[in-house]
């Protein structure tokens, strides 16, 4: 995996290469991050240095072609001549800004170098290999500790550095990233992940240009406007082709990556925390330690980039009892009541949940204190006995006892001002002595840099959860950070990331010694949809956001850079509350089945129909989830733009669902085809639409076409046949070997007003149809 010589270090995954190595002054230069390479001569990819470019500075007067600013280096100081953006920003103990790390030596250990104050990822000594590589700043001044970990099966590296302060002088941190790498430009393209509240993770492509382009967040979370997630594509790269690399971060704070293209088409890739109010003082003998990046490279397009992302994730971030487990199939009780509940209400729901196949009931916001409303009651995790009279005990036993598991929400870090906790101790909430705090949904944010805080919270949530029979846990967090203030810091620079140290340490404390609660972290939907919370909780709530057309966006965005297993996806009502968009069920269905599936409406307004629909679709899902969750799952080239193509394939290889997605219809249009990808073209499979309903609504005064009788379109029988009747929308069935399959199954055309058969597919705006894939020899 790791090996030196001659000055050069390499690091190998099964599918890449890394290399890198020491000039005579002790920079490390970057060689090659790709392809596998063979041993041999590397004279032909070294960048070349044979005349002085001006304008540049010279590091050693001795010899004017070395310049830091035309090297691709894997580290770079500030003040010995590049003058590109920095990895680190360091009031050194001489009272300068001027670094200059050189190197002086290595070892190589088996397995992870665990970190002490943050979450990161792990595995065995057979699993991964960690270079830590020794740089100083005067002789034994400043240390930079340099963390390579290799995870050959998964082909990807991450990266982390530590600074210690051996100096007697303090030095204070202003920027330290967790990771730096120049690459030669091959005009590649940006890609990033942003949005908003119910509208994370929208994809967006730019070419770089020279410069530098910032992808941060100053909100205290990682955040739901630009994921730390990112991606660098060369110019025509596809789902399945070309040079792709993803880069990620093991963090759940203020994060930030600079992509700087030089005058000399060095791409500067940095990742880290940020430092946008960030300041940390190191006296002697202290040390910082920076988050995990994450880098990997394919050049199998953008499939093969996220492939080993969900691997890496799924093996080596994901932990606990859940890590490859299957995840049940919840009903949370939020858009079906909001804040407005009795125990009889939630028995009802959870009774027909039950009985649609539903495994898990998940009990949200609501239940405590004088919580009615989002003003009020938010910190006191008393039961409301007013909605609950047996309280929490009595009424998870009772969830129980209809055979299904019990979960609930809380959102710890935050409180109202309207709450017993906020008049016992308004100190508890963070804000500036002598200003009004800024309010966010009408809460405050509590002061997690609080030893105090922490404690309250870490012994408020067990209490809770020790009363009950609780399997799951919905924590969430709904407001961005202001007014940031605590009186236990002498130094506020160091605010937000001391409270991401201690939420990190609360879920810890909380759920270390309870593996078997399947934790789903929250914040507002997405906004902390991150590696660092992946470390705690093996699946995220990825959007408030339950139209599927919105989901395919938000769905698709996150899978570049996280697995389906990860991806909390729940069916609503329609028309939808974000969009006032009406979708079939069975498109939300097919959509959120390609993650963690749950429900989340009212039961009691589904005709006999749709509740034999869902029943349908929870039973298909639980005969395909594995696949669904934990399959390799690629995105595939739409011909059309109003397409989306998603497929999932088993490990194992057996069967492979896809899923075919319209967003707005088209007159007319020509043939549609499923494209497939990741079947063994020598074996043989059959092809077979899942069979969904049709409700006779759906065709309006089309009807009377179909039907041999004239109706109202919007008469009574109409109604009454829609919630007792269903035509079954067209289903094909096709065999062949993989390489037939693989170029493109033609499919039956769409319905086009009076030609309704049992072969002509009904899709119209927002239809959809899931194909299952089995391998028969
Ligand atoms: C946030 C979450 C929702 C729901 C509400 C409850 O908005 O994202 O899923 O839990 O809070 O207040």
């Amino acid at each position: 995996m790791i090996s030196y010589q001659d000055g050069t270090f390499r690091l190998d995954t099964e599918h890449t290469s890394y290399l890198f190595r020491v000039t005579k002054y002790g920079h490390l230069e970057t060689i090659h991050y790709g392809e596998s390479l063979k041993d041999q001569s590397l004279d032909a990819i070294l960048l070349k240095h044979t005349a002085v470019i001006g304008s540049t500075v010279a590091y050693d007067a001795a010899d004017e072609l070395y310049s830091l600013d035309t090297l691709s280096l894997e580290w770079s100081g500030i003040g010995k001549g590049d003058y590109r953006h920095s990895p680190s920003e360091i009031r050194m103990p001489d009272g300068t800004f001027v670094t200059d790390f050189l190197y002086q030596g290595y070892r190589i250990v088996d397995g992870c170098i665990p970190m002490t104050t943050l979450p990161s990822s792990y595995g065995e000594a057979e699993d991964c290999q960690t270079l830590e590589i020794i740089m100083e700043d005067g002789p034994g001044e400043v240390s930079l500790l340099m963390y390579y970990t290799v995870f050959p099966r998964t082909d990807v590296i991450t990266r982390r550095v530590v600074l210690e302060n051996h100096s007697i002088k303090p030095l204070v941190i202003r920027k330290l990233m967790s990771m730096m790498i120049d690459l030669p430009n091959r005009s590649y393209s940006l890609v990033t992940f942003h949005g908003g509240w119910i509208k994370e993770a929208h994809r967006q492509d730019r070419r770089l240009q020279y410069g530098l382009f910032v992808n941060e967040s100053t909100t205290g979370a990682s955040g739901n406007r630009h994921n730390p997630g990112f991606l660098l594509a060369e110019q025509g790269a596809s789902e399945s082709y070309g040079r792709v690399y993803g880069f990620n971060l093991v963090y759940s704070g203020n994060h930030y990556e600079g992509i700087e293209l030089s005058n000399q088409d060095l791409v500067r890739v940095m990742t880290g925390i940020n430092p946008h109010c960030f300041e940390w003082p190191l006296a002697e003998g202290e040390r910082f330690e920076t988050p995990e990046s994450v880098m990997t490279f394919s050049n199998q397009g953008y499939n093969g980039m996220s492939g080993h992302f969900h691997d890496f994730t799924n093996e080596h971030i994901v932990r606990g009892d859940w890590k490859d487990k299957e995840r049940p199939v919840l009903l949370n009780n939020w858009e079906a009541h909001f804040f407005s509940f009795t125990q009889g209400k939630l028995l009802r729901l959870a009774k027909r949940a039950r009985r649609l196949g539903v495994e898990l009931f998940v009990l949200d916001d609501g239940w405590f204190g004088k919580r009615n409303n989002d003003h009020a009651g938010l910190g006191d995790y008393t039961v409301n006995r007013k909605k609950l009279p047996g309280g929490l005990s009595e009424f998870s036993r009772k969830i129980n006892r209809l055979g299904m598991k019990f979960g609930l929400w809380f959102e710890p870090e935050m409180v109202n001002p309207d709450s017993d906790l906020f008049r016992a101790h308004p100190e508890f909430a963070v804000r500036v002595p002598g200003r009004e705090p800024s309010l966010g949904r009408s809460q405050l944010v509590l002061d997690l840099c609080n030893p105090t805080v922490r404690d309250y919270i870490v012994e408020s949530v067990r209490g809770v959860l020790q009363e009950a029979e609780i399997s799951y846990v919905k924590w969430d967090m709904n407001r961005h950070i202001s007014d940031m203030y605590s009186p236990c810091l002498s130094n506020q620079g160091e605010f937000f990331h001391r409270y991401m140290i201690g939420l990190y340490d609360i879920l810890q404390r909380i759920f270390g010694d309870q593996p078997h609660i399947l934790l789903e972290t929250c914040s507002s939907g997405g906004n902390r949809f991150d590696l660092g919370m992946l470390c705690f909780s093996p699946q995220i709530w990825s959007s408030d956001d339950t139209d599927p057309v919105e989901r395919l966006e938000i769905q698709k965005g996150l899978s570049y850079l996280y697995p389906p297993s990860t991806m909390g996806a729940h069916v609503s009502s329609a028309p939808h509350q974000q969009t006032l968009r009406a979708t079939p069920l069975s498109t939300r269905f097919n959509v959120a089945s390609f993650g963690c599936l749950g429900y989340e409406l009212d039961l009691k307004y589904l005709s006999h129909m749709e509740k034999r629909e869902i029943r349908e679709q929870i039973t298909f899902y639980k005969d395909h989830r594995k696949t669904m969750q934990f399959g390799r799952f690629y995105r595939l080239d739409a011909q059309k733009a109003n397409k989306q193509h998603w497929q999932t394939v088993a490990k194992d290889g057996q069967e492979s669902i896809a899923g075919f997605f319209q967003t707005q219809s088209k007159a007319a249009e020509g043939f549609d085809y499923l494209p497939l990808t990741g079947l063994d073209a020598k074996s043989r499979y059959t092809v077979r639409t899942r069979p969904q309903p049709l409700y006779v609504k759906r065709f309006g005064g089309l009807i009377n076409h179909i039907l041999p009788f004239h109706i109202h379109p919007d008469g009574l029988l109409v109604n009454i046949l829609n919630k007792f009747y269903t035509l079954t929308d067209c289903v094909e069935e096709y065999e062949g070997y993989g390489d037939l399959l693989l170029s493109g199954v033609k499919l039956n055309n769409q319905f086009i007003g009076s030609n309704y058969n049992t072969q002509t597919r009904l899709l119209g705006d927002f239809g959809s149809s899931l194909y299952v894939i089995r391998r028969e020899s």
